[in-house]
């Protein structure tokens, strides 16, 4: 028996970092995969071999241990999940294949987890939902890999589906589907080249920054809320109280968080320039307030200011490097494309790659016998 599983990256048209702090995001699964082909193994080992990372190992499922090797955590990691939770697995072989660009904010490494757990669950016969594998996920970044992140990547890559984006409520995982469509607009990215790592970089600081305002909050005014969900009145009742960068922190998640809903509110009524207008705004308080963009990322952003054909940008993801995500006219695509590079890598002495999405659907899997 042989099982193929083809698992996609993500976009988020705005919500950023607002997940891990119960708010609302607005993601979109995307057509660009990681492909995993598992079949009975050639010896007693489990054997995984990438063709992206141009690796392979070995390993015995009776002998979990991390590895040094970094992407090498994300298979061991979904594995003892299922170990930890009593399955008895077979051996396998699988081939990991992709067209996902690694490392660039578009979450190559929880499409890993998530296409690489559907195999094993499909290859065992176990039964575990979409929702399980958005836990494992979870699970093994932050046991395996030391990331603290939210949920955003792993539920839109599970729960994708083609031409929608997913309005997400990170307190309770409620979700919306809204119709992403557009015969004027199209979405690009921009990867700066500038390589992102979340776990060296200040994300799990921004974490923790964040949790010190929620506590902060939750005792002053005697609550269990998320902070995403305090308003900013409250927030500034209390600013005494808060040193001026977490301050500025909770605030950006705030306001961000309430430019989610207005965006998808606008998304609904195809208002396209006033969502542009939105992602604008997120850029500079992700630039300004909660720190976590780069000189490339801004440069990306300010030089589409002026074009009439690009209705919204901003950068995309953790931060610090990675993509911008472009609304950009459909018939100004390859002029703009021409245009933004050529500039960036005048100004920076480096490469610029664009990807043109399309929002696609979330995990799928295929037997043959
Ligand atoms: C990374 C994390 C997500 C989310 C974003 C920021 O992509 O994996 O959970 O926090 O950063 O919005």
């Amino acid at each position: 028996m042989k099982i193929k599983v083809e698992a996609p990256g993500r976009v988020n048209l705005i919500g950023e970092h607002t997940d891990y702090n119960g708010g609302y995001v607005l993601p979109g699964a995307i057509n660009k995969k990681i492909t995993f082909d598992i079949s009975k193994s050639s010896s007693n080992n489990c054997e995984v071999f990438s063709e992206s990372f141009n690796d392979s190992f070995f390993f015995k499922l009776k002998n979990i241990k991390k590895s040094k090797t970094h992407w090498q955590n994300y298979i061991l990691g979904s594995i003892d999940f299922f170990k930890l939770n009593g399955h008895k697995l077979k051996e396998f072989r699988c081939n990991i294949n992709s067209n996902l660009p690694i490392g660039s904010g578009i979450s190559s490494s929880s499409a890993l987890i998530s296409g690489f757990s559907r195999a094993i669950i499909e290859y065992n016969n176990l039964k575990y939902d979409k929702i399980d594998i958005v836990k494992i996920v979870s699970y093994v970044e932050s046991k395996f890999i030391g990331l603290n992140g939210g949920i955003m990547d792993q539920f839109t890559i599970n729960y994708g589906k083609k031409d929608h984006l997913i309005l997400l409520n990170c307190t309770n995982s409620n979700y919306n589907y809204i119709k992403f469509k557009s015969d004027l607009y199209t979405i690009l990215l921009l990867n700066t080249n500038v390589k992102h790592s979340l776990i060296d970089s200040a994300y799990n600081l921004r974490v923790k920054e964040c949790k010190t305002a929620e506590k902060i909050l939750n005792i002053h005014y005697n609550e269990i809320r998320r902070l995403a969900n305090y308003s900013s009145d409250k927030l500034y009742r209390v600013k005494n109280k808060l040193n001026s960068k977490i301050y500025n922190r909770a605030n950006f998640v705030i306001h961000e968080n309430k430019r989610t809903l207005n965006a998808a509110d606008l998304l609904k009524k195809s208002k396209f320039k006033e969502f542009g207008k939105l992602m604008y705004k997120s850029h500079e308080g992700l630039k300004n307030l909660y720190e976590v963009s780069c000189p490339e990322l801004d440069f990306i952003v300010d030089f589409t200011k002026d074009l009439k054909y690009v209705c919204g940008s901003r950068m995309m993801g953790g931060g610090f490097g990675g993509c911008t995500i472009n609304l950009v006219e459909k018939k100004h695509l390859n002029s703009f494309i021409k245009l933004i590079s050529k500039n960036y890598s005048e100004n920076f002495n480096k490469k610029l790659s664009s990807i043109k999405v399309c929002i696609g659907d979330g995990v799928s899997w295929r037997r043959f016998t």
